[in-house]
């Protein structure tokens, strides 16, 4: 008998109860019943974003809310400010070249967090740029980026926003989207929200939607405007993931009984004790200055077949870990701890490492991860 677990930074594990509703029988979505669950949402959406302004649900993965908030956003002839320090931020990148957006990279090397002081030249030297493409967690790298610093660089300039990708951020890690003035801020369903994929998110400030009015890019599926409208009636513009609806309300409900600073301060009590473990063991963080409370990337030790290590976990222990993408592939691994995950889920992915290293035959004391962990997790 084994069981499976998934340590991945998306899709992560669901709580049972969640999984329980989305089997119940489907209703319809032009029902009164469901129209009383997107006004639940809407209302558990904006407590989770931090905002007064309505958060646009979208039947698709996260990156549908990316590419809405390119289309919806510019114009043509705009041009814009693209955070490359990882494989989503060359995302933001891609989006922008299938829209014939111009835009200036500010390239980062993987593993480090964007200096918000180039983004502020940038600007000086470039008044009309539109938007700024940022992530508040790189989930490539496990950075986590400084939004606030940079949305308080882009609030000088009255016709320029700030765009974030918090889709490893969301739900992980304190991002008042109206207190710091983001203009829109997106994510996804299959990350801290505890759910399955399928649901894209998307927050815009007054400034942004002043954007969206004069937005000429072609745009259908994810028109903004439209979904605004529908989602003032409790309504979705086309057929919703339905089930994924019905599993929102519980997980926001869950969220809201947990409070936010309870949520934040659970992921930040077993990021720390992930990245205490890690060192103990002798290895090296991949984002060392700046780390994301979504995920740990950890360092390949030399002699250590990273790809081999990620197959093991899942051989060994039916665990599944994240390996590198792109230039991180077989370098790293990635230890998730966003969404429903507790201490001894964090105890349980760090004991199957240390097993796996010792019989990979990366030299440590055993239990010394565990340790380290352990001594967090008990504060
Ligand atoms: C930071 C970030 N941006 C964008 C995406 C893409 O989202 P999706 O795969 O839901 O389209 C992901 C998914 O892993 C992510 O972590």
């Amino acid at each position: 008998m084994e069981k499976k677990y998934l340590f991945s930074p998306g899709p992560t594990m669901l709580p049972p109860e969640v999984l329980l509703k989305m089997a119940e029988p489907i209703m319809h979505h032009r029902e009164p019943e469901f129209e009383k669950i997107v006004a639940e949402i809407r209302e558990g959406l904006k407590y989770l974003f931090q905002t007064r302004n309505e958060v646009l649900v979208f039947s698709s993965s996260g990156t549908g809310a990316m590419e809405g908030a390119v289309s919806n956003l510019l114009s043509k002839g705009d041009k814009a400010v693209v955070v490359r320090g990882g494989k989503f931020g060359e995302r933001w990148g891609d989006i922008c070249k299938a829209y014939g957006i111009e835009f200036i990279p500010v390239d980062v090397e993987w593993g480090r967090a964007v200096d918000p002081g180039k983004i502020e030249q940038i600007l000086r030297s470039n008044p009309s740029i539109r938007a700024i493409y940022t992530q508040a967690s790189e989930t490539s790298t496990g950075v986590k980026h400084p939004v606030k610093e940079i949305a308080e660089i882009v609030k000088k300039y009255e016709d320029t926003v700030i765009v974030v990708d918090a889709i490893t951020g969301i739900g992980v890690f304190d991002i008042p989207t109206d207190a710091w003035g983001l203009d829109v801020v997106v994510s996804g369903s299959q990350k801290a929200l505890m759910l399955p994929p399928g649901l894209a998110f998307a927050a815009l400030s007054d400034k942004a939607w002043k954007l969206v009015e004069r937005s000429d890019l072609p745009k259908y599926y994810f028109d903004f405007k439209k979904e605004l409208k529908s989602t003032k009636k409790n309504q979705s513009s086309y057929t919703p993931a339905i089930s994924l609806f019905v599993g929102l309300r519980e997980t926001l409900n869950m969220i809201r009984k947990e409070g936010l600073e309870g949520v934040f301060g659970r992921h930040e009590k077993l990021a720390a004790a992930t990245r205490a473990a890690v060192k103990a063991l002798g290895l090296e963080l991949y984002a060392p200055d700046s780390p994301s409370n979504a995920l740990t990337a950890v360092k390949i030790p030399a002699g250590i077949d990273g790809l081999k290590l990620q197959d093991l976990f899942f051989e060994r222990f039916g665990i599944t870990v994240a390996e590198g993408q792109d230039r991180a592939k077989g370098k790293i691994i990635r230890i998730a701890h966003l969404g429903y995950y507790d201490r001894l889920d964090m105890v349980m992915v760090i004991s199957a490492l240390e097993m796996l290293l010792k019989e990979m035959g990366y030299p440590f004391e055993l239990g010394k991860g565990v340790k380290a962990a352990e001594e967090i997790l008990m504060k």
